[in-house]
């Protein structure tokens, strides 16, 4: 079967028919990006193929390689899409607040003019303004929200989504929170989601300004009675100079840890305040956003092997400079990047913006941040062995562009570009 070039105005897929029911069919495409360490090299850090196929089964990769040894004649296996351009893994967001109701657009409008985000959020918007509207939902308004905010990921390439609390702060707000994302964590047709308590966000006013009591209160009886729900598979705090500092989120963190949680931490958003080092400390997944970070935090993460979420949608939303990148790159610590969606700082669901960002702003190569928004942030959310890479075993998670090349993906800012979307080897989403 010819395949049309993929800078022309052809069809870039053809798929004839449903794929459904766990069938063994193939998928053909110009160039196929595996992600696969195996596959990598200096020169081609993603393992890309040209001219590649590669073999689903069961809802898992079966076979990877170039077209003609997979689909040799006799191979007898339909080729269910037949891609003109490039296929990826699909993306995995490595940290985004998407339970939320509720939109900001007054505070934003008030932050484009001059706003301090900080000093709105001490006013009592920000944060708090998302924890109203979270409180004021019901469950099924927020579970609702979420899937509906899932499935545009979906269509914007992403297969597996990590996802916060951190807007109920109350117990039964925050455990809602915790039900939505367990609620849409069983629908297969919805992008992977991995839960996390973001259990020191803001402090509620309930609490009356004493962040070590609410800390203590969370240690003690929240957070173990969402672990032992099965609620939150990693736990999150914000360390910085206008949220909790090291000592107040190391009792959550080590209680965390204490019940097999893992550990992830805003940090450095605003001021370094040494949350990379406790983090690092803790053998903590990731840190995020890192906008300041001292170079000895830089080295405790590299020497505890912490992967760096960058989080390029809220510094430039919030006007910020970038992180220390090429520091933290020489250092060897892992690069992730995310989108962050969330309705203060980084109002978006798009990881490719994310991505487009990463590059433009930042300085990642390309295959820097299709690896964090793939392979390494499947890696930091416990999924490495389910997907992030095209290679046999994972599990076909994939996302098939309207797009010739990788080095477009992080071009076409805004629009989707991914005409199909499988998760298990089946369609999530699907264009044109
Ligand atoms: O990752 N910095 C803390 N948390 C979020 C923002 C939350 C919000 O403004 O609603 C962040 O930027
Ligand atoms: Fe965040």
């Amino acid at each position: 079967m010819d395949l049309p070039r993929p800078d022309s105005d052809l069809p870039a897929l053809s798929r004839p028919g449903p794929l459904l029911g766990g069938r063994r069919f193939a998928i053909a495409a110009r160039r196929l990006v595996t992600c696969d360490p195996s596959r990598a090299s200096t020169g081609d850090p993603l393992g890309v193929i040209e001219d590649a196929a590669l073999i689903v089964r069961g809802g898992a990769v079966e076979a990877v390689g170039r077209r003609h040894e997979i689909l040799h004649p006799g191979a007898g296996i339909e080729v269910a899409f037949e891609a003109a351009g490039v296929v990826t893994p699909g993306l995995v967001d490595c940290h985004t607040h998407a339970p939320w109701v509720g939109s900001r657009d007054a505070e934003y409008a008030v932050r484009m003019a001059g706003g301090d985000y900080e000093a709105i959020a001490a006013a009592g918007g920000g944060i708090l303004a998302s924890m109203r509207a979270v409180r004021a939902a019901t469950a099924g308004e927020l579970a609702a929200a979420l899937r509906a905010r899932l499935l545009r990921m979906a269509a914007l390439g992403v297969t597996a989504v990590e996802a916060k609390s951190g807007y109920g702060l109350d117990e039964a707000s925050e455990r809602k929170q915790l039900e939505a994302i367990a609620e849409a964590g069983k629908d297969a047709r919805l992008p992977r989601v991995v839960p996390t308590y973001l259990a020191l966000h803001a402090l509620p006013p309930e609490a009356g300004g004493g962040r070590a009591a609410y800390a203590g209160l969370v240690a003690r009886s929240w957070l173990p009675a969402i672990a032992a729900a099965g609620l939150a598979r990693y736990v999150d705090a914000y360390i910085d100079r206008s949220a909790f500092s090291v000592d107040e989120a190391r009792p959550v963190l080590e209680r965390a840890r204490a019940l097999g949680l893992g550990v992830r931490a805003h940090v450095g958003q605003f001021a370094d305040v040494g949350g990379a080092a406790l983090a690092a400390e803790l053998g903590a997944a990731s840190v995020d956003h890192l906008e300041e970070v001292a170079p000895e935090g830089i080295a405790a993460l590299a020497r505890a092997g912490v992967a760096a979420a960058l989080l390029p949608v809220a510094s430039f939303t919030l006007r910020q400079a970038p992180p220390p990148v090429a520091a933290l790159r020489a250092a060897g610590v892992s690069l992730l990047v995310g989108s962050d969606a969330n309705p203060g700082t980084a109002p978006t669901e798009s990881l490719p913006l994310a991505l487009a960002l990463a590059v433009r702003l930042y300085g990642l190569t390309v295959a820097e941040a299709i690896l964090g928004a793939t392979r390494e942030a499947a890696r930091s959310l416990g999924l490495g062995d389910v997907c992030g890479a095209v290679r046999p075993g994972l599990r076909a998670d994939l996302a098939i562009w309207d797009l010739p090349h990788e080095n477009a993906i992080v071009q076409p800012w805004g629009t989707p570009r991914a005409l199909a979307v499988l998760r298990d080897g089946e369609v999530v989403a699907a264009h044109g």
